[in-house]
């Protein structure tokens, strides 16, 4: 019997200390929650993806009366990007989300487990750690490579 652990390491950042790509990138994120469709859960959540090569593609929680149809900002930004951009491959993904009224979410919105899923293929086919931005008003949450976020996941 072996037994092992796993460090998750992070940095949390002040939104003003950010480098300017990051802090355009959460931004990017930020402005892409106006686009949410989300009138079931009032929870609007925005993603901006950084492809090599400098583009931006945003993306948002798209929901719908039947529950299941609907997707999260993540795999909606980044099936656009992949779709509109197959040889570009991620290198950044910010994502924001507002709640109601509340405005922005004080701590920063960790993606649900099947956007960690898809960001790990995403990483995969990347070649190189993905650099994540979640942010908060209180920090913004940055981790380098999604292992940071789905540790022993799943490859075929
Ligand atoms: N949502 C996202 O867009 N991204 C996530 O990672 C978590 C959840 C959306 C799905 C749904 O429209 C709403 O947030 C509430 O769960």
């Amino acid at each position: 019997m072996e037994q092992k652990s796993i460090t998750i390491n992070y940095t949390e950042w002040q939104e003003e200390e950010l480098e300017p790509l990051w802090h355009l990138l959460v931004a990017a994120a930020k402005a892409a929650t106006e686009t949410a469709y989300a009138p079931y859960s009032h929870f609007f959540v925005g993603a901006a993806v950084l492809l090599e090569g400098g583009e931006v593609v945003c993306g948002s929680n798209q929901e719908n009366g039947a529950f299941g149809a609907g997707t999260c900002a993540e795999r909606t930004a980044l099936f656009y990007a992949q779709a509109h951009y197959p040889a570009r491959a991620v290198r950044a993904i910010a994502i924001a989300a507002r709640s109601g009224e509340d405005g922005f979410t004080e701590e920063p919105v960790p993606p649900c487990g099947i956007c960690r899923q898809v960001l790990s293929e995403v990483q995969q086919r990347a070649g190189k750690p993905l650099h994540i931005l979640l942010y908060g008003k209180r920090c913004v949450c940055q981790i380098e490579g999604i292992e940071g976020l789905l540790p022993l996941g799943f490859k075929l």
